[in-house]
Protein backbone atom coordinates (compact mmCIF):
# COMPACT_ATOMS: atom_id res chain seq x y z
CA UNK A 1 0.00 0.00 0.00
CA UNK A 2 2.17 2.50 -1.23
CA UNK A 3 -0.12 5.77 -1.20
CA UNK A 4 0.02 5.24 3.11
CA UNK A 5 2.44 7.40 4.19
CA UNK A 6 3.23 7.49 7.83
CA UNK A 7 5.47 10.65 8.69
CA UNK A 8 7.83 9.65 11.81
CA UNK A 9 10.04 12.41 12.22
CA UNK A 10 11.17 13.14 15.57
CA UNK A 11 9.57 16.80 16.16
CA UNK A 12 6.30 14.90 15.54
CA UNK A 13 6.79 12.26 17.77
CA UNK A 14 8.05 14.77 20.89
CA UNK A 15 4.71 17.15 19.57
CA UNK A 16 2.70 13.70 19.13
CA UNK A 17 3.75 12.66 22.89
CA UNK A 18 2.35 16.30 24.46
CA UNK A 19 -0.93 15.86 22.53
CA UNK A 20 -0.69 12.23 23.93
CA UNK A 21 -0.49 13.08 27.36
CA UNK A 22 -3.92 13.33 29.38
CA UNK A 23 -2.23 16.18 31.13
CA UNK A 24 -1.73 18.80 28.39
CA UNK A 25 -3.73 21.75 28.79
CA UNK A 26 -6.36 22.93 25.95
CA UNK A 27 -3.98 25.45 24.54
CA UNK A 28 -0.78 23.94 24.85
CA UNK A 29 -2.75 21.36 22.87
CA UNK A 30 -4.17 23.27 20.02
CA UNK A 31 -0.66 24.82 19.75
CA UNK A 32 0.94 21.19 19.35
CA UNK A 33 -1.88 20.48 16.62
CA UNK A 34 -1.24 23.02 14.73
CA UNK A 35 2.73 22.73 14.74
CA UNK A 36 2.21 18.88 13.99
CA UNK A 37 -0.20 20.06 10.81
CA UNK A 38 2.51 22.41 9.98
CA UNK A 39 5.10 20.28 9.35
CA UNK A 40 3.21 17.36 7.72
CA UNK A 41 2.17 20.11 5.21
CA UNK A 42 5.86 20.20 4.00
CA UNK A 43 5.69 16.13 3.36
CA UNK A 44 2.50 16.62 2.01
CA UNK A 45 3.70 18.86 -0.64
CA UNK A 46 6.42 17.32 -1.88
CA UNK A 47 5.12 16.48 -5.23
CA UNK A 48 2.80 19.88 -5.49
CA UNK A 49 3.41 20.85 -9.51
CA UNK A 50 5.22 23.66 -9.94
CA UNK A 51 5.04 26.22 -13.30
CA UNK A 52 7.47 28.54 -14.77
CA UNK A 53 6.75 32.12 -13.69
CA UNK A 54 8.70 35.04 -15.13
CA UNK A 55 9.92 37.62 -12.89
CA UNK A 56 12.65 40.55 -12.02
CA UNK A 57 14.81 39.89 -9.07
CA UNK A 58 17.22 43.36 -7.94
CA UNK A 59 19.66 42.30 -10.26
CA UNK A 60 17.97 40.80 -13.43
CA UNK A 61 14.73 39.18 -15.19
CA UNK A 62 15.07 35.86 -14.50
CA UNK A 63 12.42 32.55 -14.62
CA UNK A 64 11.28 31.00 -11.04
CA UNK A 65 9.21 28.31 -10.30
CA UNK A 66 5.07 28.78 -8.49
CA UNK A 67 2.29 26.09 -7.02
CA UNK A 68 0.75 24.93 -10.39
CA UNK A 69 -2.40 24.18 -8.67
CA UNK A 70 -4.73 26.01 -6.43
CA UNK A 71 -5.08 24.22 -2.86
CA UNK A 72 -7.89 23.62 -1.00
CA UNK A 73 -7.71 22.70 3.08
CA UNK A 74 -10.80 20.85 3.97
CA UNK A 75 -11.21 20.11 8.01
CA UNK A 76 -13.42 18.22 8.68
CA UNK A 77 -15.73 19.51 11.79
CA UNK A 78 -15.10 19.96 14.73
CA UNK A 79 -11.42 18.61 15.11
CA UNK A 80 -10.26 19.20 11.82
CA UNK A 81 -10.23 22.80 12.04
CA UNK A 82 -7.79 22.47 14.49
CA UNK A 83 -5.15 21.47 11.88
CA UNK A 84 -5.88 24.11 9.47
CA UNK A 85 -4.17 27.27 10.82
CA UNK A 86 -1.15 25.09 10.67
CA UNK A 87 -1.14 24.01 7.20
CA UNK A 88 -2.28 27.71 6.26
CA UNK A 89 1.24 29.14 7.43
CA UNK A 90 2.99 26.90 5.39
CA UNK A 91 0.49 27.26 2.01
CA UNK A 92 -0.81 30.88 2.52
CA UNK A 93 -2.60 30.84 -0.48
CA UNK A 94 -5.05 27.98 -0.29
CA UNK A 95 -8.50 28.47 0.58
CA UNK A 96 -10.84 26.29 2.83
CA UNK A 97 -13.90 24.29 2.80
CA UNK A 98 -15.99 22.31 5.48
CA UNK A 99 -17.38 19.21 5.93
CA UNK A 100 -19.43 19.04 8.99
CA UNK A 101 -19.63 15.26 10.10
CA UNK A 102 -20.42 13.93 13.32
CA UNK A 103 -20.31 10.51 14.27
CA UNK A 104 -22.92 8.85 16.44
CA UNK A 105 -21.59 7.57 19.61
CA UNK A 106 -23.55 4.50 19.63
CA UNK A 107 -23.73 3.07 15.62
CA UNK A 108 -20.33 4.98 14.75
CA UNK A 109 -22.04 6.38 12.15
CA UNK A 110 -21.44 9.65 10.42
CA UNK A 111 -23.76 12.18 10.00
CA UNK A 112 -23.51 14.89 7.86
CA UNK A 113 -24.44 18.29 8.65
CA UNK A 114 -22.67 20.92 6.84
CA UNK A 115 -20.49 21.27 3.57
CA UNK A 116 -19.00 24.75 1.93
CA UNK A 117 -16.83 24.28 -0.65
CA UNK A 118 -15.05 27.14 -2.74
CA UNK A 119 -15.94 27.22 -6.39
CA UNK A 120 -12.65 25.70 -7.78
CA UNK A 121 -12.55 23.10 -5.69
CA UNK A 122 -12.96 20.29 -8.18
CA UNK A 123 -9.37 20.82 -9.96
CA UNK A 124 -7.44 21.78 -7.01
CA UNK A 125 -5.36 19.71 -4.65
CA UNK A 126 -7.89 18.71 -1.63
CA UNK A 127 -5.69 18.37 2.12
CA UNK A 128 -9.01 16.78 3.97
CA UNK A 129 -7.65 17.10 7.19
CA UNK A 130 -9.07 15.29 10.30
CA UNK A 131 -6.85 14.73 13.30
CA UNK A 132 -8.45 11.38 14.17
CA UNK A 133 -9.53 8.13 12.44
CA UNK A 134 -10.51 5.67 14.02
CA UNK A 135 -13.17 3.36 12.32
CA UNK A 136 -12.87 5.31 9.17
CA UNK A 137 -16.38 6.22 8.52
CA UNK A 138 -16.05 9.75 8.65
CA UNK A 139 -13.01 10.08 6.59
CA UNK A 140 -14.82 8.02 3.88
CA UNK A 141 -18.17 10.02 3.86
CA UNK A 142 -16.20 12.90 3.58
CA UNK A 143 -14.69 11.52 0.60
CA UNK A 144 -17.53 10.63 -0.97
CA UNK A 145 -18.58 14.18 -0.64
CA UNK A 146 -15.77 15.37 -2.17
CA UNK A 147 -15.69 13.08 -5.27
CA UNK A 148 -19.70 14.04 -5.57
CA UNK A 149 -18.46 17.72 -6.65
CA UNK A 150 -15.61 16.18 -9.15
CA UNK A 151 -12.46 16.50 -6.63
CA UNK A 152 -9.89 14.13 -8.27
CA UNK A 153 -7.12 14.82 -6.23
CA UNK A 154 -7.53 13.89 -2.51
CA UNK A 155 -5.10 14.07 0.30
CA UNK A 156 -6.07 13.01 3.81
CA UNK A 157 -3.96 14.39 5.90
CA UNK A 158 -4.30 13.02 10.07
CA UNK A 159 -2.67 12.63 13.39
CA UNK A 160 -3.85 9.22 14.55
CA UNK A 161 -5.44 6.71 12.64
CA UNK A 162 -5.86 3.07 13.87
CA UNK A 163 -4.95 0.40 11.26
CA UNK A 164 -8.36 -0.66 11.26
CA UNK A 165 -9.31 3.20 9.85
CA UNK A 166 -6.14 3.20 7.62
CA UNK A 167 -7.54 -0.04 5.55
CA UNK A 168 -11.47 1.32 5.44
CA UNK A 169 -10.34 4.50 4.06
CA UNK A 170 -7.94 2.37 1.57
CA UNK A 171 -10.55 -0.66 0.40
CA UNK A 172 -13.41 2.75 -0.01
CA UNK A 173 -11.23 5.04 -1.90
CA UNK A 174 -7.62 3.52 -2.70
CA UNK A 175 -7.12 6.64 -4.90
CA UNK A 176 -6.81 8.34 -1.70
CA UNK A 177 -3.25 9.24 -0.46
CA UNK A 178 -3.55 8.38 3.49
CA UNK A 179 -1.04 10.84 5.06
CA UNK A 180 -0.83 10.44 9.16
CA UNK A 181 1.58 11.69 12.24
CA UNK A 182 1.13 8.10 13.90
CA UNK A 183 -0.30 4.24 13.50
CA UNK A 184 -1.65 2.87 17.02
CA UNK A 185 -2.13 -0.43 17.77
CA UNK A 186 -6.62 -0.99 17.63
CA UNK A 187 -9.53 0.67 18.31
CA UNK A 188 -10.91 -0.14 21.55
CA UNK A 189 -14.99 -1.76 22.04
CA UNK A 190 -15.79 2.28 22.11
CA UNK A 191 -14.44 2.75 18.85
CA UNK A 192 -11.54 4.52 20.37
CA UNK A 193 -8.11 5.10 19.58
CA UNK A 194 -5.50 3.48 21.71
CA UNK A 195 -3.17 4.40 22.91
CA UNK A 196 -4.81 7.27 20.89
CA UNK A 197 -5.05 10.60 22.78
CA UNK A 198 -8.89 10.66 23.69
CA UNK A 199 -11.75 12.91 21.90
CA UNK A 200 -9.60 15.42 20.29
CA UNK A 201 -12.35 17.57 19.60
CA UNK A 202 -13.04 18.00 23.06
CA UNK A 203 -9.61 18.46 23.84
CA UNK A 204 -9.07 20.83 21.07
CA UNK A 205 -12.24 22.98 22.11
CA UNK A 206 -12.51 22.67 26.20
CA UNK A 207 -15.34 20.83 25.87
CA UNK A 208 -15.29 18.16 28.54
C1 LIG B 1 -14.13 12.43 15.60
C2 LIG B 1 -12.91 12.75 14.75
C3 LIG B 1 -13.29 12.20 13.41
C4 LIG B 1 -14.10 10.98 13.77
C5 LIG B 1 -13.25 9.77 13.58
O1 LIG B 1 -15.12 13.35 15.37
O2 LIG B 1 -12.58 14.11 14.70
O3 LIG B 1 -14.06 13.09 12.62
O4 LIG B 1 -14.47 11.12 15.13
O5 LIG B 1 -13.97 8.63 13.80
P1 LIG B 1 -14.32 7.57 12.67
O6 LIG B 1 -13.06 7.33 11.90
O7 LIG B 1 -14.76 6.37 13.46
O8 LIG B 1 -15.42 8.13 11.83
P2 LIG B 1 -16.54 13.35 16.14
O9 LIG B 1 -17.54 12.58 15.35
O10 LIG B 1 -16.32 12.92 17.55
O11 LIG B 1 -16.98 14.86 16.05
P3 LIG B 1 -16.30 16.17 16.65
O12 LIG B 1 -15.03 16.43 15.86
O13 LIG B 1 -17.33 17.20 16.42
O14 LIG B 1 -16.00 15.94 18.10
N1 LIG C 1 -12.50 10.41 17.63
C1 LIG C 1 -11.63 10.91 18.53
O1 LIG C 1 -11.62 12.13 18.77
N2 LIG C 1 -10.79 10.08 19.16
C2 LIG C 1 -10.77 8.75 18.91
O2 LIG C 1 -9.95 8.02 19.52
C3 LIG C 1 -11.69 8.23 17.97
C4 LIG C 1 -12.53 9.09 17.32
Amino acid sequence: MNNIHVLNHPLIEHKLTNIRNKDTKTKDFYENVQEIASLMAFEISRDFPLRDVEIETPICKTVAHELASDVVIVPILRAGLGMVDGIRQIIPSAKVGFIGLYRDEETLEPHEYYAKFPENIATSIVLLVDPMLATGGSAIAAVDMLKKRGVSDIRYVGLVSSPEGIDALHQAHPDVEIYTAAKDEKLNEHGYIVPGLGDCGDRLFGTK
